[in-house]
């Protein structure tokens, strides 16, 4: 029997099982994770093809420089995460964060949250030295174990219990966005009033204005009852860690599959092909390899080079220039735009020694203009302060995205995309920001069971931040580009 459309060669959803894997649960009980998983196999889909490849087309986009890519959400979603006010808050400061964006760099852009799935967590030690001396195994996410002393054994059901946890919180952003949440008529709460700085104040200011005014001038004109305005696209993404989910919850699909007939035809109402089938990770529009996972001959590599989905791939300090090929080559042989998105998170100081390498590398082969970069400015910047807290600094969290700008400017490359921890919540877990967020502040509200996070103000700051470098390039002061 052939593979199908597209399907590499000596593939099938489990061939990872036969390579060398990092960071793999070992479960005491296998029956109890097969009963697991047969269950995560006769459940529906939690995306759509359809929507996968919707997702491919605009991350095309972004690969060309016509649009801009915004991702963002938990480090570590647990499952109590899904409840109406967290969600909502996330799906509205990520829109916020995207009009901002588009105002900054006057593109499009495409949003994809870290949720709905991002219960997963690769840890550097698999156990854990308590205050009090004891050793017990690390937390590894609420689809593996819980945060709970007395929960940290592997959970086999878990794997059940995060689809439907991530069906839920896919659910209610379906419903809050089609009811209207992210509904532009509505008047954005912009809260500004923590920036002192006057000329940062007057730099935000002035997006505001903007944005307000062109909302009322849209809704004056009523260009505000177009659907499109109604509702936002808003994918979702998790680190596909825990392979013995991912597995069940990929399958050979059309990309209509399941659409009555009338919807085979376009909007123009033109018959559409039917797209042969192929393998799509039904668990999240988008999954990516962590900096932990990405070695070329391994599981994850194996897994994912099958997919039909955009993939993203982290790349740090320890990423070969030509690892970089290798791994395009074996995830996106056709060259396809849009469909691999590389994920730089190096450190701030870092990033001019490594990332020059990294692009000319990618940009110097059969693989110039096909990828998305992205600028993950987080992951090489934690920091552990006195009694241990692990936190970010903005300030060294927005140097590595400036730094990365630049030499992406330099090297005639296009940073399409940024990827953030970010919550909409008051939390206080990075330092700095205009808010001034101090050591000695972090206690008030450190949330976070794995990595520190932006808060609402310190996410939004960002994008305005990234916004008014765009404006400043495109305003005519740009660094020196190459030829
Ligand atoms: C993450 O994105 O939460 C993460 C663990 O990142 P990385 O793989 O880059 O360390
Ligand atoms: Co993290």
């Amino acid at each position: 029997m052939s593979a199908p459309n597209g399907t590499p060669e000596g593939w099938t959803p489990s061939s990872w099982r036969s390579k060398p894997i990092k960071q793999s649960p070992t479960y005491d009980d296998p029956e109890a994770v097969s009963r697991a998983t047969r269950e995560l196999q006769r459940l529906p889909p939690i995306v759509h093809p359809r929507e996968i490849l919707r997702l491919k087309q605009h991350l095309a986009a972004v690969a060309r420089g016509d649009a801009f890519l915004l991702q963002g959400g938990d480090c570590a979603e647990l499952f109590d995460y899904c409840e109406p006010a967290a969600i909502e808050s996330k799906i509205k400061l990520l829109l916020q964060m995207s009009l901002v964006l588009i105002w900054g760099a006057d593109k499009p852009v495409v949003r994809i949250g870290r949720m709905a799935g991002q219960y997963a967590k690769p840890r550097s030690s698999p156990n854990e030295t308590l205050p009090d001396g004891r050793i017990v195994p690390s937390f590894r996410g609420d689809i593996l174990n819980g945060y709970e002393l007395d929960q940290r054994e592997l959970d086999p059901q878990r794997l059940v219990r995060a689809y439907h946890h991530s069906a839920a919180t896919l659910n209610y952003v379906r419903a809050a966005i089609a009811s209207g949440i992210a509904d532009l008529h509505r008047p954005l709460d912009w809260g500004l009033g923590h920036v002192r700085d006057p000329a940062l104040k007057a730099k935000y200011s002035e997006a505001v204005t903007f944005l307000t005014d062109m909302l009322r001038f849209m809704h004056t004109i009523g260009a505000d009852k177009n659907d499109k305005l109604d509702t936002v696209d808003l994918y979702t993404s998790h680190e596909a860690l825990v392979l013995e989910y991912e597995e069940p919850l990929t399958r050979l699909l059309p990309s209509n599959h399941s659409l009555p007939s009338r919807n085979s035809r376009d909007s123009s109402g033109n018959a559409m092909t039917n797209p042969l089938p192929a393998y799509y990770d039904t668990s999240a529009h988008f999954l990516w390899i962590g900096d932990r996972t990405r070695q070329v001959d391994h599981a994850h590599v194996e897994f994912f080079r099958g997919l039909a989905n955009p993939v993203g791939v982290k790349v740090g300090p320890t990423t070969p220039p030509e690892d970089l090929l290798t791994i395009l080559r074996a995830l996106n042989p056709s060259c396809e735009p849009g469909k691999v998105t590389l994920i730089t998170r190096y450190g701030a100081a870092r990033v001019r020694e490594l990332l020059p390498a990294h692009i000319r590398a990618v940009e110097g082969s059969e693989y110039k203009r096909c990828v998305v970069w992205q600028c993950d400015p987080m992951h090489g910047n934690t920091q552990t302060v006195t009694g241990g807290i692990k936190t970010r600094h903005f300030a060294d969290i927005l140097a590595e995205l400036q730094e990365t700008l630049q030499v992406h400017t330099e090297e005639g490359s296009y940073l399409g995309g940024v990827h953030l921890e970010l919550t909409g919540d008051a939390v206080t877990e990075c330092l700095g920001g205009s808010e001034n967020l101090d050591e000695d502040d972090l206690s008030t509200n450190y949330t976070s069971f794995c990595d520190p996070r932006l808060n609402e103000k310190q996410a939004l700051e960002m994008a305005f931040l990234i916004a008014d470098h765009h404006r400043t390039v495109r305003n005519g002061k740009p660094a020196e580009e190459k030829k």
